[in-house]
């Protein structure tokens, strides 16, 4: 018989419910739940029982946006899949869906291709790819519908970074229609980037070149505009869309109108807007390029709206967007001129704990905070019920997380390889203990026992928010 492991006497908390629940795990899934106590009865036995007393026992958190090792601005983001995947198990994170690049040029193929060189072999945790379109096209139309097949079921485009990623509306539009046709899903870095150029190129002419003139010339409204634009191109093509890392508060209000009218528009924000600001921006020095990404950090005042987001539903998903650079030699590349700053930022082992903060703050409750982090970003990205929650036929991802712990966060003790910690010094109530992927246990009581090359790639099915054709 396979081996089986029990977790007792823990909280069982999912997006749906919360109760004293034991688990009975076997052969790397959940196959039983029981009342807390009543193993016995029920006739279990298990080679490994993890007692979870004054532990909540929560699904493995699924981010939904990250970037291992992407090329940005003549760098690349320092986690490798190895290196990121280990900070993800340390911080309770048991998936997460990467961005493949197509680099302008190239096919898919090429993209995914070299995606999976770099993943296989070398995850803590399961991944999956989406994928980033930089060069859409007649072939790249058609190579969309086979990556669905594959089980590459999105697709990210930009309206930022023209001449790097940019996408016109022509080409957001002919994207979007095969989508709609081959039931992807259409994401969106909503910017006006053609405008934010024209203030970058003016700001820097008037000598603004400090790291908060990123946030400066990145402007609320250009969000909020690119992201009417990508809603509306969205219901010209009958496609459904998701706004990646939602920061401001006019955007998430054309979402919420989308989806007032019935929609299928949906949104995803980030820790960075939700705990740091444009105060962090203008840190003296140069200190402020540790918090410069796209979206950039907003006002303080924003924050309020998004939370507010996350409990009405208008947002829907809680990812990191991780694509961490180092500050010293990395980041320098933009001393002089911020718009060389690499744009990204570190928080992919951050994510549960902060997270957490707010149900502790009263912002969440605990079965929203599962759903933003587990279930939400695992049914988006057709991933759920194998990830997201535990239930019997789920993978065992599951965490074991202490509420009553205090932590600190210091890049001197994190796990990311990045130089700096976006939340130095921030005391956070709640820990992750213990972790399971796939019923093997890679943390044990905040010791690593996990192995580069026991995450693997996990193909995705459609977007779980909506209905498909039969079939889809
Ligand atoms: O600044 C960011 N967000 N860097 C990563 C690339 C992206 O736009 O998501
Ligand atoms: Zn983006
Ligand atoms: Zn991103």
């Amino acid at each position: 018989m396979p081996p089986r492991t029990l977790i007792r006497n823990g909280l069982l908390v999912t997006a749906a419910d919360e109760s004293y629940t034991d688990v009975l795990v076997e052969d790397g899934r959940v196959v039983a739940l029981a009342e807390k106590g009543s193993a016995v009865a029920e006739g279990w036995s298990a080679e490994t029982v993890l007692d979870a007393t004054g532990k909540y026992v929560i699904p493995g958190g699924v981010d939904g946006h990250t970037h291992m090792e992407m090329p940005f601005g003549g760098t690349y983001a320092s986690d490798t899949f190895e290196t990121g995947t280990r900070a993800a198990a340390w911080g309770g994170t048991t998936t997460i869906v990467d961005f493949v690049v197509q680099s302008v040029g190239h096919t898919l193929r090429e993209g995914l291709d070299a995606w999976h060189a770099k993943a296989e072999g070398n995850c803590a945790v399961d991944y999956g790819f989406h994928m980033i379109l930089a060069d859409v096209n007649e072939d790249t139309l058609k190579e969309m519908d086979l990556l669905v097949d594959e089980g590459v079921t999105s697709f990210k485009m930009f309206m930022a970074y023209p001449g790097v990623f940019y996408s016109d509306d022509g080409r957001i539009l002919r994207a979007m229609q095969r989508a709609a046709g081959n039931g992807g899903l259409a994401m969106m870095h909503a910017e006006n980037g053609l405008a934010i150029d024209v203030l970058v190129e003016q700001a820097l002419a008037r000598g603004e070149r400090d790291p908060r003139h990123h946030g400066e010339v990145r402007k609320v409204l250009l969000e909020a505009e690119a992201t009417h634009r990508a809603i509306q191109l969205a219901r010209v093509a009958g496609a459904p869309l998701y706004v990646v890392h939602v920061s401001a508060d006019e955007a998430l209000a054309e979402i919420a109108t989308a989806r007032d009218h019935g929609l299928p528009v949906f949104g995803e924000t980030c820790p960075q807007y939700l705990f740091l600001s444009t105060d962090n921006l203008a840190e003296p020095g140069f200190e402020g390029a540790k918090y410069v990404c796209s979206t950039p950090l907003r006002p303080r005042e924003h924050q309020a709206a998004l939370w507010r987001g996350l409990r009405t539903d208008d947002l829907q998903v809680v990812s990191t967007d991780h694509c961490p650079f180092c500050f010293s030699g990395q980041k320098d590349l933009g001393r002089g001129d911020f718009s060389k700053i690499p744009n990204g930022m570190p928080g992919v082992e951050n994510r549960m704990d902060l997270l957490h903060q707010a149900v502790v703050d009263g912002h969440l409750t605990r079965r929203r905070w599962i759903d933003i982090a587990c279930a939400a970003p695992a049914r988006m990205f057709g991933l759920y019920p194998k990830k997201g929650t535990i239930a019997p036929g789920a993978d065992a991802d599951i965490v074991l997380y202490d509420p009553t712990a205090v932590q600190t966060v210091s890049a001197a003790t994190h796990h990311m390889n990045v130089d700096y910690s976006a939340y130095e010094g921030r005391e956070l109530a709640g820990r992750v203990d213990t972790v399971l992927s796939r019923g093997e246990v890679i943390l044990d009581q905040r010791e690593f026992k996990g192995r580069a090359g026991h995450g693997r790639f996990t193909p995705r099915g459609l977007c779980q928010y909506l209905d498909h054709p039969a079939g889809g």
